[in-house]
């Protein structure tokens, strides 16, 4: 499985069923890579202890080494293996997990994670997936499982199978199909600190939902260390330009609507937030394979998860 010239796996997008599951926990004991679907994005998956296998990841992706990795865990008793929770970090994984929130803590000395993961840094990401592929595959295979989304560095994350495939063309592992992700959006991304928290990336848990939880507002972050993609200018870019808040589209432009304002296409027809963000990569997959040589986006209300999606809309016209 790891000699060849696709040294990622078999190359075929399967239905996520229990025989899936087996031959992808098989696979990624014997340290292949796998496409993974959860409730957030689909991850392109690795035994997070394998520094060969961790090392594929980054190859795939073609993502620069700085940038570590999310490492997905079944339950809370297992991330205390890679993590130091103190009485926040606890209380966060108490309330949000199983679930949308990646948890930024410090590295237990003798975590059993390759080097590449946390590239150098003396914290680890975490987080424990709700998705039951994703929960079945962690149990199954007994691993700590590194996943970023699974496209190749800098593109459009994927919400379906159809997304990793295009993404990765012949270099595609294996992926398991189980549809559209339910949130459509990465999870939110929060460092806990001494002397307080930080919001890495806005996602599907708000910034207001952890602050009302810790009781107390974020701390600012600063830009002097890049530690998520997700700060990085030109992150979940389509090949074409994209222009925020068009009310109207030009004749060459693909027109994204939502609610009231109909468009090409429309993220909610009523102007559902967490139904714009579960179809927002999908929409902006499909612009960007349309015949138009641009893409408009209607204005998307800043609240709640709204604040996430502008986050992710600012970065794709940057
Ligand atoms: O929803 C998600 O989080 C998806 C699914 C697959 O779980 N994963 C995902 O992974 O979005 P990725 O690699 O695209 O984003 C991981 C983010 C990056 O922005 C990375 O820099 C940040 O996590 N990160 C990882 N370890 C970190 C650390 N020790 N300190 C700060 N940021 C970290
Ligand atoms: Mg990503």
């Amino acid at each position: 499985m790891m000699t060849g010239s696709n040294p990622q796996g078999h190359g075929r997008v399967i239905k996520a069923d229990a025989d899936a599951i087996t031959e992808a926990a098989t696979a990624l004991q014997a340290g292949a890579v796998v496409a993974i679907p959860t409730e957030t994005v689909y991850g392109l998956a690795a035994d997070a202890s394998n520094a060969e296998a961790v090392a594929n990841i980054y190859r795939t992706k073609g993502r620069p080494d700085f940038n570590p990795l999310i490492v997905h865990v079944p339950d809370h008793a297992a991330a205390e293996r890679l993590a130091q929770f103190d009485d926040r970090a606890s209380m966060l994984a108490f309330r949000f997990w199983p679930g949308p929130l990646t948890l930024v803590l410090p590295l237990q000395p003798d975590a059993p994670v390759a080097k590449a993961v946390t590239a150098g840094l003396p914290t680890i990401a975490l987080r424990c997936p709700a998705h039951p592929v994703m929960q079945a595959v962690l149990r199954q295979s007994g691993l700590f499982l590194a996943a970023p989304s699974a496209n190749r560095s800098g593109g459009i994350s994927p919400t379906r199978a159809e997304h990793v495939a295009r993404s990765f063309g012949e270099a595609m592992p294996l992926v398991l199909d189980a549809g559209a992700c339910a949130a459509g959006l990465e999870s939110t991304i929060v460092a806990v600190r001494e002397n307080g928290w930080q919001l890495l990336r806005p996602g599907p848990v708000t910034a207001a939902e952890i602050a009302h939880l810790l009781g107390e507002p974020p701390l600012p972050v600063t830009e002097a260390r890049i530690e998520a993609p997700g700060q990085l200018a030109s992150h979940y870019a389509p090949s074409k330009p994209v222009r925020l808040n068009a009310l109207e589209a030009t004749p060459d432009e693909w027109h994204i609507g939502f609610g009231g304002i109909s468009g090409d296409d429309n993220l909610s027809t009523d102007g559902d937030l967490a139904e714009a963000a579960a179809r927002l990569f999908d929409a902006l997959h499909k612009a960007d394979a349309s015949d138009k040589g641009g893409i408009a986006i209607a204005p998307i209300p800043s609240e709640d998860i709204g604040v996430a999606i502008n986050d992710r809309l600012r970065r794709a016209a940057a």
